[in-house]
């Protein structure tokens, strides 16, 4: 998972980053110094001791004095600044993105992936912990506030799937998997992914808001049935959605729907029957399909177990 920094950098790609489990040898360390100075982070390779970085603690240099503004206002990233994307924010923003050529010119491929994840993601970050206080909002006073863990459930799900597939655009993946049940037609009357829209325009292009919004309304298993999403995406989202459906946490999700709505057991078993154990066919990618396997085999398992002790009445 990412460490997010008050800027955004992920903090878990960086290699500076030296705070536990996330330690360096002095090789390490010093392979970063070297690399600092042949992009122009630092005019001369600087020691260990300076190149190791644990955090945003505030007796850390930090150039835009982020870590500093954030402590005052009492926030952990800029996300959560009202007045993001500030000033500073621009400019900061601005001269990370005017090492990129440089890095790409004397950076191994492995080297320049690993800087674009740790810095030159900072806005796509902040973007994704924007969106996850938005759906935390919108299911608190919409939803009894369970859908969230659902969400960060199947954007983890997604994110996993997503490092195996090639070529898949991982910010239309991550968005559209945190708000893919953002107008879910069980919780909200909305049309036209009205809510996903609302967070999503103004801060990216129209024809990425599209590619989301298409992604969204390829997941859903009921409107969806035996349809293959079109997009690589999509593929990877309703695979996400879908595995959260089976195992351990597709059964307990059963049970707990099931006694909200005031159903009797032997019916919340039913949906086993006519849901879960189909996913396992339904998997898009190869990754899902090996994670499904492993969770239908325990759905089997439970279900044979409660044969055994439930009694015919
Ligand atoms: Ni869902």
């Amino acid at each position: 998972m990412k460490i997010l920094a008050a800027c955004g950098n992920d903090c878990s790609v960086c290699p500076r980053y030296t705070a536990l489990p996330y330690e360096k040898t002095g090789e390490e360390l010093q392979h970063t110094a070297e690399l600092w100075m042949k992009i122009g982070y630092r005019d001369h390779v600087v020691t260990n001791d300076e190149i190791a970085c644990s955090g945003c603690r505030p007796e850390n240099r930090c150039r835009y004095r982020v870590i500093k503004c954030c402590a005052e206002k009492g926030i952990k990233t800029c996300a959560a600044c009202p007045a993001y994307p500030c000033e500073t924010m621009r400019e900061c923003f601005a001269v990370t993105r005017s090492f990129e050529p440089k890095c790409r010119e004397v950076c191994s491929d492995a080297e320049y992936e690993i800087l674009k994840r740790a810095f030159f993601e900072k806005e796509q970050n902040l973007l994704i912990e924007q969106a996850i206080s938005y759906i935390s909002e919108l299911f608190r006073s919409n939803a009894g506030g369970h859908d969230t863990e659902h969400t960060l459930r199947v954007r983890r799900n997604a994110m996993m799937i997503a490092e195996t597939e090639s070529g898949c655009d991982r910010e239309i993946t991550e968005l559209a998997a945190l708000l893919h049940d953002a107008d879910d037609h069980k919780l909200f009357h909305t049309e036209n992914n009205r809510n996903a829209r609302t967070f999503l325009e103004g801060r990216i292009d129209a024809d990425r808001i599209e590619r989301i919004c298409a992604c969204i309304n390829s997941v859903s298993f009921s409107r969806n049935r035996g349809k293959i999403p079109e997009t690589l995406e999509g593929k990877i989202v309703q695979d996400a959605d879908r595995l959260d459906a089976m195992g351990a946490v597709g059964i307990a999700r059963t049970f707990a729907y099931g006694g909200e709505h005031g159903r009797p057991l032997r019916e919340s078993v039913q949906h086993f029957h006519d849901k879960l154990l189909l996913l396992k066919d339904e998997m898009n990618t190869e990754t899902a399909k090996q994670l499904a396997a492993k969770r239908h085999a325990f759905l089997e398992a439970f279900l044979s177990e409660l044969d055994e002790e439930m009694i015919d009445l």
